[in-house]
């Protein structure tokens, strides 16, 4: 049996930020509405033409911009009193994955009476949430269609901590807008780490080994189509309006595909670079992505599947062949290869991986098993 779910509306509008009262139509439940963004975003203006445009519309607008990259705990517990407080009658998450994951989180808390703790893990979250409109200002994580949030738990959770994961169907948003222009101004290194994070959640739906399902592995090979071929204009040429909006909707589509079919071990080994050393989440993922797709290809699954993505590419027919194209556009897009580019020393490993091991939400859907030590001979191979 294959299941697949996705947001039911999602609109495309590059300059569709400026007619946000018509994108929020038939959602909100009183003329209150909170935007849960972080403060470099704000500060952008992206968002300016927005909140006009609901003002004008007799909305109240509240705007809780505390998120940070990774959120921790405290930030998303804060947001929820705060949205609470103002009884607002819907949720707006923009930003990058950090603020939409933040925003599914306080629309979910503001309507119900659990804690965080108490809703993290797989279909533990259940209940109503906020009407909530999602916003992506990347084109990354895919998060705007995902019924997943990513917290940073633990006592010292700003500074570093381990990542836990709320995944559950009321996560998934009312409505989603992209917005290509809003991602025009991303600097060329964010464009790039969060394009290589989009591409590495659909090669991971498409090797995911207990819930691959043909919808996920189509969705996923054309988000890989549009990656691939734009993401090297949209980091070279930044107001490339047509690579931008090919970019959002590839992010989009790899969210879709591994929201049904969920990411590996790229992910897996990826985590602790950004819960202990705060590396940005595309990047880390960048990193460890060629050497755990070598593991995995000596896997006979892997690489059959990593051959089918080559093909569909039209770059060979081989799982080698597919890692050297990953290789060619981490050259093109510039972005760094080693922990010790991102200041993570080589005794720092042991650490990683006793946290990665753990993550068994991820692990359990690579294709091919990994134990501590492989997990540390990796990451020793890109010290
Ligand atoms: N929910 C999911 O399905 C899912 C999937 C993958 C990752 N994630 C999580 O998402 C987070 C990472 O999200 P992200 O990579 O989008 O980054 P982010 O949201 O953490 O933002 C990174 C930086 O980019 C800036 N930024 C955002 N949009 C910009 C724009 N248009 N112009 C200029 N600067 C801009 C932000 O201010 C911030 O400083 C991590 O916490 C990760 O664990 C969630
Ligand atoms: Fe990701």
């Amino acid at each position: 049996m294959h299941r697949f779910k996705t947001v039911s509306d999602i609109r495309i509008e590059p300059g569709g930020t400026s007619r946000l009262d018509a994108h929020v139509r038939d959602l909100p439940r009183n003329k209150r509405i909170a935007i849960v963004t972080d403060k470099g975003v704000r500060a952008l203006g992206l968002m300016d033409a927005g909140i006009a445009a609901l003002q004008d519309s007799g909305y109240d607008v509240m705007i809780f911009d505390e998120v940070v990259a990774d959120p921790p705990e405290d930030v998303v517990i804060a947001g929820a009193k705060a949205v609470k407080r103002f009884d607002a009658g819907m949720v707006i998450g923009f930003g990058g994955g950090s603020p939409m994951d933040t925003a599914k989180l306080i629309a979910f808390l503001a309507d119900n009476d659990v804690t965080l703790s108490e809703i993290y893990g797989v279909d533990v979250a259940q209940g109503s949430r906020l009407p909530l409109l999602l916003m992506p200002t990347t084109s990354g994580t895919g998060s705007e269609v995902t019924n997943v949030a990513i917290i940073t738990a633990g006592p010292d959770s700003h500074n570093k901590g381990s990542k836990n994961a709320v995944v559950s169907d009321p996560l998934y948003a009312d409505r989603v807008l992209l917005d290509a222009n809003l991602t025009l101004g991303l600097p060329a290194h964010i464009t790039a780490a969060t394009g290589i994070d989009a591409m590495v959640h659909a090669i991971e739906a498409y090797t995911s080994v207990h819930r691959k399902n043909p919808i996920s592995d189509a969705i996923g090979l054309s988000a890989l189509r549009k990656l691939s071929r734009a993401i090297g204009r949209a980091v070279n040429v930044p107001d490339d309006v047509e690579a931008r909006n090919d970019m959002l909707i590839g992010a989009m589509l790899a969210g879709q595909a591994f929201s049904n079919a969920p990411v590996g071990a790229i992910h897996g080994l990826a985590y602790p670079l950004g819960g202990f050393f705060h590396v940005p989440h595309g990047l880390s993922n960048s990193l460890v992505m060629v050497e755990v797709m070598k593991f995995n290809a000596q896997e006979d699954r892997a690489k059959q599947w990593y051959g089918e993505i080559a093909s569909d590419l039209c770059v060979g027919t081989s799982a080698s062949a597919l890692i050297d194209e990953i290789l060619r556009l981490q050259d093109e897009t510039r972005v760094q290869r080693r922990l010790r580019d991102v200041d993570i020393a080589a005794d720092a490993i042991p650490m990683m991986a006793d946290d990665a091991i753990l993550k068994d939400r991820v692990l359990r859907n690579n294709p091919r098993a990994m134990t501590r030590d492989d997990i540390v001979r990796i990451y020793e191979t890109i010290a």
